[in-house]
């Protein structure tokens, strides 16, 4: 018997919103591991200071969002490929040798999503569309490239966002002007909204969408609501549709497993528990 209670937590600012601390422990209580996971809300000036005293309170690792996800890399010591890809963190690991592990799991949540509601979805059949080119974006495009996407077509209301994804990820990536999203959509075999539009409380993703038809997945990172109106003209036009509260789910499967050692699932009962 250990009296060992495996901490793991989210840090944001702010954090009351996050979801994260119910599908955690719906996967704690679901695989009886007698830990926890806990929202704090944090600071920019106290980042470091909190962030170096939680292994000593019994944190095996946290998940780190809004405003953090850049700022928190200088304190890993080992950084993942992805994250450094993609330029920021989501994940921290912390080893028992005192070293702190930083990774990116975004993308990998958005593929396995992706994978996992468009069963048939190829990389490679046809041009990917991205709308947006925030923090969101770099971590979808990673995750695309690496899965073999032969060409992005990327959209953002600022332009030169978008050019500077082109430069840090090469050539597979073409930008365009935000007014011709319409078109991008159109022509593309698979479309991705990472931006904040569609969200409640948020304006609304204004871009033509008479191009939709079928063969085309969409895919929209928004999920609440769960079917915003990009994925609702998708799914009237025939194509084939995937929330974006599964890619919450699927990024924290590999936290999860790295932090307490079981590899959770991603079924109705989480996807519930989360809802709730
Ligand atoms: P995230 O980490 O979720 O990607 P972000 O980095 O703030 O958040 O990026 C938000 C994205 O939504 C950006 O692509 C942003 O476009 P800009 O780069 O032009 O700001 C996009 N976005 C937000 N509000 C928008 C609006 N009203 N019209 C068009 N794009 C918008």
């Amino acid at each position: 018997m250990t009296d060992e209670i495996p901490l793991a937590g989210v840090i944001g600012n702010p954090i009351g919103h996050s979801r994260s601390p119910r599908l955690h422990r719906h996967w704690l209580e679901r695989h009886g591991i007698a830990g926890d996971y806990i929202p704090l809300h944090v600071q920019e000036e106290h980042l470091d200071e909190v962030v170096r005293a939680l292994p000593k309170m019994g944190f095996v690792g946290v998940n780190i969002t809004i405003p953090h996800k850049v700022s928190v890399m200088r304190l890993a010591d080992q950084i993942s490929d992805r994250a450094i890809l993609i330029g920021a963190a989501n994940t921290l690991i912390f080893r028992r040798d005192g070293k702190i592990h930083a990774d990116n799991t975004d993308g990998y949540g958005f593929l396995a999503n992706l994978r996992a509601g468009a069963p048939d979805w190829r990389p490679d059949v046809g041009p990917v569309a991205v709308l947006g080119a925030g923090g969101a974006a770099r971590a979808v495009i990673e995750s695309l490239l690496a899965a073999g996407a032969t060409e992005i077509l990327l959209a953002n209301r600022t332009r030169p966002k978008a050019e500077a994804l082109k430069s840090d990820f090469g050539a597979r990536i073409r930008v365009v002007d935000w007014v011709q999203a319409g078109n991008i959509i159109e022509d593309a075999a698979t479309i991705v909204n990472t931006t904040s539009l569609g969200m409640t409380g948020a304006a609304e993703l204004r871009v033509p969408l008479d191009g939709l038809h079928p063969g085309q997945v969409v895919t929209d990172l928004v999920y609440n609501p769960l079917e915003t109106r990009l994925l609702a003209e998708a799914r009237a036009a025939g194509c084939v549709t995937v929330d974006g509260l599964g890619m919450l789910l699927h990024q924290a499967v590999p936290a999860f497993e790295r932090w307490f050692g079981v590899r959770p699932e991603v079924d109705d009962a989480v996807r519930a528990a989360v809802l709730e």
